[in-house]
């Protein structure tokens, strides 16, 4: 995988509650609902991987231990299969095996917020820019969102985060972008960006979503930052701290971005994910016609 841009870490935070979505949440991990046929998670780490990431930090929590054997080898399931000359079940548990070592897991001790999920992966990073991926965005693109963000990416722009538009009345859910020029490219500059603002307040109504390209200097501007919206540590605030020397690009990647924190967004996706399987699509559209006849 051609990735020039020097971005070779990404960071995936798994440590959160999930109360949106309980009680299915309460045992299983958010980041391991399935949408068709795989945990949202494996779809992250594959996303990353067409990007050319080889190094994959999870931030992990208390009961999230499932998300660490998702990605380990399982010799007893892989011999039963090959005895039972299972091959093309094989060959897709394979596919989603990280290499040794690739994957690290380290634990967030308290859920106080993503800033602070991020920067406990401040001493494994190291000095070059890194991906953040939320699982729970899922994106259904031709091309990887976050491959089309490295292959836009060149280390003066610091700090790049996906974008799409919002309703006015949604902007408390988001970080909002502060715009500093032309709205009307692939890439935006910033001057500003909010937190989760008040619809009255909101600067505009260009959203952060969950990819992320980050300077390393990033770690030491959450490390100082207090509690913010909803008394959590949050990265929006410390990007926003570091703008004035670390310019913000908003980059508006082309592709279906489903909120799967949340049901009507994770269906939707199922959906949508099942739609764009030649396999599975007609079944899709007989069952909804079942439901919804027209
Ligand atoms: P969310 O804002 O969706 O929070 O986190 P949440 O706790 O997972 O879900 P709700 O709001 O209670 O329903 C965005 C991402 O940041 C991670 C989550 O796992 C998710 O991938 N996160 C959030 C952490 O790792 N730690 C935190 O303290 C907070």
């Amino acid at each position: 995988m051609n990735n020039t841009q020097g971005v070779k870490t990404a960071v995936f935070p798994v440590a959160g509650l999930g109360s949106r979505f309980l009680p299915a949440t309460k045992a299983i991990p958010k980041e391991m609902l399935i949408v068709v046929d795989k945990p949202l998670i494996q779809y992250a780490v594959e996303e990353a991987r067409d990007a050319g990431i080889e190094r994959f930090i999870f931030i992990t929590s208390q009961g999230k231990a499932s998300i660490e054997d998702h990605f380990d080898s399982s010799p007893n399931l892989e011999k039963i299969l090959h005895d039972r000359n299972k091959i093309a079940d094989l060959k897709r548990l394979k596919a989603l095996e990280l290499d040794h070592g690739q994957a690290i897991f380290i634990r967030q001790h308290a859920p106080l917020g993503l800033g602070h999920a991020v920067w406990c992966a401040r001493h494994l990073v190291g000095t070059e820019p890194f991906a953040l991926i939320l699982a729970d965005d899922l994106i259904l693109a031709e091309k990887p969102c976050l491959k089309q963000m490295i292959d836009n990416y060149t280390e003066s722009d610091t700090n790049m985060v996906a974008v799409m538009e919002v309703e006015r009345e949604n902007v408390n859910r988001y970080g909002i972008l502060d715009i500093a020029s032309d709205a009307t490219g692939i890439k935006i500059k910033a001057k500003g960006v909010v937190e989760k603002p008040s619809i009255e307040e909101a600067p505009s109504t260009t959203a952060i979503i969950g990819r992320y390209i980050l300077n390393s200097q990033i770690f030491e501007h959450i490390g100082q930052q207090k509690p913010g919206i909803n008394g959590e540590i949050q990265l929006t605030d410390a990007i926003q701290s570091m703008m004035k020397d670390h310019p913000l690009y908003g980059f508006r990647y082309d592709g279906q971005r489903f909120d799967c924190g949340t049901k009507e967004g994770w269906l939707e996706a199922n959906f949508a994910f099942a739609y764009a399987e030649p396999d599975l699509r007609e079944q899709m559209i007989r069952t909804l016609s079942k439901y919804h006849p027209s």
